[in-house]
């Protein structure tokens, strides 16, 4: 079986725990694309993991990591985390694989993403200052490092004396701190010694893997509403989130994924800037951050909150083709004495898809919206879907009947037991 988890809106779904729950069954949990922007949560019992690079499967025992090509490291940031569960007693020996063809997020990376940010001004896009942006810039102008250069360190030295000598000349320009070439390849050659016993040939050892049968589980980071060519660009991430991604960036045909999990929050959050046309404003929004912890799980930044926008969602499910859905953090909404849903979306009296959305659009249409009465019961200790309040049942069953796709779990907290199988 394989299967896909995606997040269906702008990231922050709860794909951790939720990967973390399906990577039971799961032989190998694997990363396909994006960066160290991912922030993934697991909570087991009261302790908190948080997960950038290494896959979210890794906790369960027989779960191999793999990260495959399409994603893009930060090497002190997957170092940092490889620690951390050493830390836990799990060791990655055999447990985690990268492949040779990632591309590294290098220093002069995270400098360019934080000059063009302040050059933007009060345009700031609000990335996460991770070096994303910049270094699929390189990928696709051919000016990239791999880890590949990186095992091959005479080539990695001759590769990132070149493009840090051209990047020192734009931060020169910009009056910021250059960066040390020497320095850096001292740094880089330590780090080499500690990540190579963990590159293999992924392409390969997934192909094998599919043909014994074996269980696997892609791990999508952002979401669809991020994806490069599927979001209001320039308000993205740089890479695509959608399930084409698997292919390109873990090699993987797309025919042989059987089951694509879309992730959905019960309301919609999105961290950054760029247009959320069903935002909340004011005390409800703060009510809604605090009970369901809207910080970013990478930067700490509050999150912007909204209602659930359908309208979104049925472009998401449709160019994803999910299978089924699992709806998150619907505990978040007790309390709340009304609670909206957008079905659609209006602009200038006349009916709009999301697809046809460019940011200035989705910044001033009007989204239309029915209206549930709220419940006011904790359900995160309910197990069984009847037991939850009616008027719960009514939101889920909507969701459902609009989306027309089956929801298959619903998360009631960040536990990784807190869950209601439909
Ligand atoms: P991801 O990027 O999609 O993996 O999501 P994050 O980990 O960045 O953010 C989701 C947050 O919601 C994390 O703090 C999770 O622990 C938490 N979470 C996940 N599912 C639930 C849920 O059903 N209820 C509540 N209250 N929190 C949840
Ligand atoms: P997970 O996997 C939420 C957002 C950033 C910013 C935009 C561009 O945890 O759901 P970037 O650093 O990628 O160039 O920033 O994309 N962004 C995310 N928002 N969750 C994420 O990942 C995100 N990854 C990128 O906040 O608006
Ligand atoms: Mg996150």
């Amino acid at each position: 079986m394989t299967t896909a988890v995606l997040g269906l809106q702008w990231g922050d779904e709860g794909k951790g725990k939720v990967v973390d729950l399906l990577g039971k069954d799961a032989d190998f949990a694997v990363r396909f694309h994006g960066g160290n922007n991912a922030g993934h949560t697991v909570v087991i019992k009261d302790k908190k993991f948080f997960f950038h690079l290494i896959p979210s499967g890794v906790f369960n025992k027989k779960t191999i990591g793999v990260i495959g090509n399409g994603v893009i490291i930060d090497l002190e940031v997957l170092l940092d985390e490889i620690n951390t569960l050493k830390s836990e007693e799990i060791s990655l020996k055999n447990k985690l694989f990268i492949s040779p063809r990632c591309h590294l997020i290098l220093p002069y990376h995270k400098a360019l993403d934080e000059a063009y940010e302040k050059m933007r001004g009060k345009e700031a896009l609000g990335t996460t200052g991770r070096g994303i942006g910049p270094c699929f810039a390189d990928k696709v102008s051919y000016n990239g490092i791999r880890i590949y250069e990186l095992i091959h360190f005479d080539l990695f030295e001759e590769k990132f004396g070149f493009q840090a000598e051209i990047k020192n000349k734009i931060l020169k320009s910009l009056d910021l701190k250059l960066i040390n070439i020497k320095q850096e390849l001292t740094k880089y050659k330590k780090i080499k010694d500690k990540i190579e016993p963990y590159v293999v040939d992924t392409y390969a050892l997934l192909y094998d893997a599919h043909r014994q049968n074996k269980n696997i589980l892609f791990e999508g980071a952002h979401g669809t509403m991020l994806d490069i060519d599927w979001s209001p660009y320039p308000y993205s991430t740089g890479s695509n989130t959608v399930t084409g991604a698997i292919n390109t960036g873990s090699g993987l045909p797309i025919k042989s994924i059987d089951r694509i999990v879309g992730i959905v929050k019960a309301y919609t959050s999105r961290v950054g800037g760029g247009p959320l046309p069903t935002e909340i404003e004011g005390g409800l929004a703060k009510k809604i951050r605090e009970k369901g912890h809207e910080y970013g799980t990478t930067t700490g930044r509050p999150r912007r909150v909204g209602w659930l926008d359908l309208a979104a969602l049925k472009f998401s499910c449709q160019i994803n083709n999910v299978t089924d859905i699992v709806l998150t953090k619907l505990d978040v909404l007790s309390g709340v004495p009304s609670v909206k849903i957008c079905v659609g979306y209006k602009l200038g009296g006349k009916k709009i898809d999301y697809s046809a959305c460019g940011y200035r659009e989705l910044a001033i249409l009007t989204p239309i919206y029915k209206t549930f009465d709220g419940w006011s019961e904790d359900i995160t200790n309910i197990r069984n879907v009847n037991n939850l309040p009616k008027n719960c049942q009514k939101y889920i069953k909507f969701i459902e009947s609009q989306l027309q796709v089956p929801i298959s779990i619903v998360s009631v907290s960040p536990e990784r037991s807190a869950n209601i199988f439909l």
